[in-house]
């Protein structure tokens, strides 16, 4: 999953529309009638955004709507993010907040709930005594029963992963959304056990969820008048669903076809790819289909064989760029690519901090995110491996690697210049009313003026100024 956000180790060279769009996420209010209120904020990747419109759902049919205001709220929850130490960090600072307005307000209850959850349950409800309410990401059908608890003096916790909930059956509802473009969650957990990664443990193994319901989901999202889905998962390739009698099976490939085919006005995307698992028949079927949006989030971590091995990526630099090589072949040079990058990993020398810089110029991404590598509790890495490169050599490492992709990020702006995109309206810009702000097909934001068009529309624009995160220009009429 990409977009980690509030995340101090990771220095933002953003657009402040990107940046927006994955910031951190609170609820919006739904005002209808119902006794009690729940604030719901939420932190870390998409995964998380779209697990609090599961949990605003389960908790709307247990009597709670949703307010924007954290001060009007009888229950507040933290969708908290682990993956790396500032992640918790700005955590633990939001729960101090809060324990300052549970003084003014002892009726409130805190709760935290996602991949925080299992690590941190004893600390948080017995030592620290800043919650009442811990409640992992596979658990959250339990929330109303565990608020009873609470409501009867004691404090709640559900961290057991569960290796069958997919919440197929609930429908989310749409706190992060723009009316225009929704997530739909394909998948949960993840099996691959990079070294370096607490998702494994914090969201259990992977598991697929019915196809049906997924396309069930995207068709009604269609109905409401939503105009692109993202299908989510840590590793979409890897989506695997077949029918209890056997009958069915569906890959990703197949799933990404059923989805674009609801309808030619609906774009579909899809994250995160592993580079190990994308398959030449996810690309042809990107290609078949004008409404898949040829842009894919590729996370490389490393461009060099040996840090990629003690990563336990299962794939090799050469391995990686034969997909890209694929990508490029099949879909062209206008298919967006996007990847992650760490810096500083256990052992990285100098030379093979050298490959990463070698690998973006030979890919030349259009966006990148860009981490340097924080050690986690629990992880391989910490259990096995030495976090050996001084933290200044990390920070240069990852200055060396966002100068380098600000480069290509710009080049490949300017590659679009004089060209008309197709551009999906979602907002206005952030600096202006009289300005709209859209993404192309490859994920790019584009700011035009608003003329006569809204939140929705498809339009036409001729792209004739860019900056490193931003392409600008004029409806073509
Ligand atoms: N499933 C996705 C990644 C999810 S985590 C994939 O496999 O690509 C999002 C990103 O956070 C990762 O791609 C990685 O770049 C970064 N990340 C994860 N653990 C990290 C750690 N311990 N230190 C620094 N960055 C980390
Ligand atoms: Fe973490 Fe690797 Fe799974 Fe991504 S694929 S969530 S980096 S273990
Ligand atoms: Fe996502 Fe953070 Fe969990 S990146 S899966 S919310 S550890």
């Amino acid at each position: 999953m990409h977009a980690p956000i509030l995340d101090l180790d990771f220095i933002d060279n953003r657009t402040p529309e990107q940046a927006a769009a994955c910031d951190t996420k609170v609820t919006v209010d739904s005002n209808t009638g119902r006794q009690r209120k729940l604030y719901i904020e939420s932190y870390g990747c998409q995964m998380n955004f779209s697990d609090s419109e599961i949990v605003s759902s389960i908790m709307f049919e247990a009597g709670f709507d949703t307010t924007s205001e954290v001060t009007d709220a009888d229950l507040v929850l933290l969708n908290t993010c682990s993956i790396r130490e500032k992640a918790e960090q700005t955590v633990r600072h939001r729960l101090t907040q809060l324990q300052h307005l549970k003084k003014k307000k002892p009726g409130m209850v805190v709760g935290v709930l996602g991949c925080m959850a299992e690590r941190l349950k004893k600390n948080l409800l017995e030592e620290e005594k800043m919650v009442d309410l811990v409640v992992g990401p596979d658990a959250y059908r339990d929330l109303p029963s565990l608020i009873n608890e609470v409501d009867s003096g004691q404090k709640a916790v559900n961290v057991l992963l569960s290796r069958e909930e997919t919440y197929a059956d609930i429908n989310p509802i749409r706190l992060n959304s723009n009316g225009v473009s929704a997530f739909v969650s394909i998948m949960r957990g993840c099996d691959n056990m990079c070294s370096f990664c607490v998702v494994p443990f914090t969201r259990g193994r992977e598991r697929s969820r019915d196809a049906h319901s997924i396309v069930r989901e995207a068709r009604e999202l269609v109905n409401q008048g939503y105009k692109e889905v993202t299908l989510l998962g840590q590793n979409v390739d890897s989506y695997k669903w077949q029918s209890e009698d056997g009958t069915e099976r569906v890959n990703f490939a197949q799933l990404l076809e059923s989805v674009a085919l609801i309808s030619p006005d609906l774009r579909v995307r899809f994250s995160t790819s592993h580079p190990k698992d994308i398959t030449d028949e996810v690309l042809y079927t990107m290609k078949k289909y004008d409404n898949i949006c040829k842009y894919i989030h590729l996370p490389a971590q490393s461009g060099n064989s040996r840090v990629l091995d003690l990563m336990n990526r299962t794939y090799d630099r050469t391995w990686y760029l034969e997909r890209v090589d694929a990508i490029r072949r099949i879909l062209g040079q206008e298919c967006g690519i996007s990847t992650d990058m760490i810096a500083g990993f256990c052992s990285e020398t100098e030379e093979e901090h050298q490959d990463t810089l070698s690998l973006i110029d030979y890919v030349q991404y259009d966006y990148a995110y860009m981490f340097f590598y924080s050690e986690r509790p629990g992880t391989l890495a910490a259990r096995k491996l030495a976090d050996d490169v001084p933290l200044e050599t990390k920070k240069r490492r990852l200055q060396e690697i966002i100068d380098k992709q600000r480069h290509y990020s710009l080049i490949r702006n300017q590659m679009d210049l004089g060209k008309v995109h197709r551009v999906l309206v979602e907002n206005f810009s952030k600096r202006s009313d009289d300005m709209l702000s859209g993404r192309n097909d490859q994920n790019k934001v584009v700011i035009f003026p608003k003329m006569h068009f809204k939140k929705g529309d498809y339009v036409n624009v001729l792209v004739h100024d860019c900056s490193v995160g931003t392409l600008f220009g004029e409806p073509v009429l």
